[in-house]
């Protein structure tokens, strides 16, 4: 008799870090690249809620990926590099290169790292203010980045001890849940 299949775990129902090279449920957009009048794109694992980041200069509403399921092959198809902090644009197709409907599906994705980070540095006056804003701040219940409520329950604290926040790179010490500054933060534009 065959053997009946497991079924996939939630990403949102993990209370730890995803296994790499396990399969999971993970929100999928569908992102197409403009101009395009086809439907030829790619679905790409996101994480979090749409929104914008007017206080850091973003004001598009977007989602962003989570690297954790991207695979080099999908980076290729896509033509990025590193898919930490990417982005996929939500309903703005007139002004974006990467767009989505924003309707999320959930799909299956294997997990290829947990390791998450945030490579774009951002240094930026607006950017380093944020940052100082958040010095005295703590996650919320011990795992709740409070800038856009992101939970960090299955991101794993670096060598360090640190959590990073992947959706905008605040930093908390994974034991005392307090924000820890970026030393390298230093703005570019000061
Ligand atoms: S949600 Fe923005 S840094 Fe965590």
């Amino acid at each position: 008799m065959p053997r009946a299949k497991t079924p996939l775990l939630r990403i949102d129902e993990l209370t730890a870090p995803p296994v790499v090279g396990r399969t999971y449920l993970v929100p999928h957009v569908f992102q197409l690249t403009y101009p395009s009048d086809t439907r030829v794109g790619n679905w790409v694992p996101v994480r979090g809620a749409v929104h914008d980041d007017a206080e850091l200069g973003v004001l598009r509403k977007h989602l962003h990926f989570d690297e954790r399921f991207v695979s080099k092959a999908m980076m290729k198809r896509i033509g990025i590099e590193n898919a930490h902090s990417w982005i996929v644009v939500i309903g703005q197709r007139d002004s974006s290169m990467r767009w989505s409907d924003g309707k999320v599906e959930w799909r299956p994705a294997r997990c290829v790292t947990n390791v998450v980070g945030f490579a774009n540095a951002g240094r930026t006056k607006a950017f380093f203010r944020f940052h100082q804003e958040y010095r005295d701040k703590e996650l919320l219940k011990g795992h709740i980045c409070p800038h856009r409520g992101y939970d960090l329950s299955t991101i794993p604290a670096n060598a360090e001890g640190v959590k990073v926040c992947p959706l905008h790179g605040l930093h908390w010490c994974a034991k005392t849940g307090k924000n820890v500054q970026r030393k390298h933060i230093i703005p570019l534009d000061l």
